[in-house]
Order: C-alpha cells, then structure tokens, then sequence
C-alpha cells in the first residue's frame, strides 16, 4: 500500500444526503441535509416534532431510511441495522435514556459493551474511565438504574453509549429535566470528551446551551433542515433569535 494521506481535520466524518423516513404511513424526514465534521460538536435543534429524535433513530438504523443516503467515513450505511453502525462507530444515547432500569448502574454499562470483544481487563479500564468522568456512577455503581436521578440516570445513559468506544456519540436531549448545575457537569464532560477527539451530535432543547456548546449547528422543522452554519453565527441571527429565544428582532 501507498503512503496514506494525512486526514485533514475538519472533513464530514457523517454526512446525510436527501434522508427520509417515517412511521407508518407518515412521513417524518423528507429529505435531511446534514453534515457532522470529525473532531466538533454538532448541535440539532427545532420545536417539537420536527423529526430531531427520528432522524437520530434513522440514523442509528432503528427506523429504516425510505430514502436518501447516509455515508460514513466514506461507506454507505443507510439501510444497517442497529447493531451494525453501533459497532461502526456511533453510539446512541436516546431520548428518554432508555436504561434498563431493574439493573444496576454497572451492568448498564457494561451493556454499552456488548458488541465489543474484550476481556475483563479491558472492561474494568473503560469502566474505571467513565467512573473518571462521572464519580457519581462510581459511587452508585450497585444501585438499580431506574432509581437512579435524573441526572445520574443521564450520565449512566451517555456512560453506557461511551462503553461501546465511538467515534461518534448521538445524544438525544441532553439537558431536559435536569438542573443547571447538572446540566453544566454534563457539557463540561462533553467538551473533556470533545477535546480527547469524540465527535458529538446533540440534540438540544435549550438553543441557548445548544449553541453555545456545539460549533456548527442545524435548525430543523417539519422534517427539513431550514437553516445550518456555525453556531456562533446562528447565536446571533435575529430569525433564529425571534424563533427560538422568544426575541424580537429589531
Ligand atoms: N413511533 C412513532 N409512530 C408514529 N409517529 C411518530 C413516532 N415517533 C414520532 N412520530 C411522529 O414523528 C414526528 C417527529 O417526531 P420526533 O420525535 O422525531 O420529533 P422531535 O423533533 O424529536 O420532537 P421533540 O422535540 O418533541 O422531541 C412527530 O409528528 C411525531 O408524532
Ligand atoms: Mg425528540
């Protein structure tokens, strides 16, 4: 083989193309655009009901694509299944977080790694890693997740996502429900994780946090993206500030 070429940074480590899909006789996505750039936090964000949680479950091949492609790092993956683009490297940490709530913290956790063939040293390593990240999982490791908080119910679900090693992380809804002090551990882990080279996609109901976690960000509606650029430019557009801060633009 040749000498490979140094990836430069920045290029689309996922990019969606024209995706559809939908429930049924309902269509939800008709025709997503989208691009999320190795190595930067994206952020999704639209009203209720604008496909956000569809297209994250498109994508992670829980609801089939009807149309459309999704290409990753290059490869064609629309139409996997689940377990497939989990083991290519995207994790989904979903809405509602999904634990398995009877339980404990740690057995979740090792859930994450389910795909991966790896001994119990690798496994206590990763383990110890996520209980680095949130000590609070650590402490709590034997309790049952469904009576876990909210918030330690969140850090079990985006632990359990980084067991499975991404390289891309999903994460449905960050902060909904949870206190701003939480809410700030939370991006404060992401961004360690960001700065380690995890690429993340979060939706986010909160614009505000939204945009000023990520680095580029999507607005969506009806299905569509009707609008996309960097955040701290979409921070400041006045359309965007009428519609989602309740601003006036003036
Ligand atoms: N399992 C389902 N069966 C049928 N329709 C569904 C299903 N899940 C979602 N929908 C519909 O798809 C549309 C988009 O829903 P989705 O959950 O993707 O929106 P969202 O942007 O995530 O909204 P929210 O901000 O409220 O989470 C809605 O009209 C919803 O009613
Ligand atoms: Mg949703």
């Amino acid at each position: 083989m040749g000498v490979r070429a140094e990836r430069p940074a920045g290029r689309d480590l996922l990019r969606v193309q024209g995706l559809q899909s939908g429930y049924g006789e309902i269509t939800v996505l008709w025709g997503v655009d989208l691009a999320v750039r190795e190595g930067e936090i994206t952020a999704l964000i639209g009203s209720n009901g604008a496909g956000k949680s569809t297209l994250m479950r498109t994508l992670s091949g829980l609801v089939p694509a009807r149309g459309g492609k999704v290409t990753w790092n290059g490869e064609e993956i629309q139409g996997d299944s689940p377990a497939r683009v989990l083991d290519l490297g995207i994790a989904h940490v979903p809405e509602g977080r999904r634990l398995f709530s009877a339980m404990s913290v740690e057995d979740n956790l090792i859930m994450g790694a389910y795909l991966r063939k790896i001994g119990r040293a690798e496994m206590q390593r990763d383990l110890d890693r996520i209980y680095t990240i949130f000590p609070k999982l650590r402490e709590r490791r034997s309790q049952a997740a469904g009576t876990m908080s909210g918030g330690e119910q969140q850090m079990c679900a985006i632990g359990r996502g980084l067991m499975s090693a991404p390289r891309l992380l999903m994460i449905d809804e960050l902060s909904l429900g949870l206190s701003p002090l939480l809410v700030e551990q939370l991006i404060d882990a992401l961004n360690a994780l960001n700065r380690e080279g995890l690429t993340i996609l979060v939706v986010e109901q909160d614009v505000v946090t939204a945009l000023e976690l990520s680095t580029s960000a999507y607005v969506m509606d009806t299905g569509r993206v009707v609008q996309h650029g960097p955040s701290r430019e979409l921070l400041r557009d006045p359309a965007v500030r009428q519609a989602y801060l309740g601003v006036l633009a003036g």
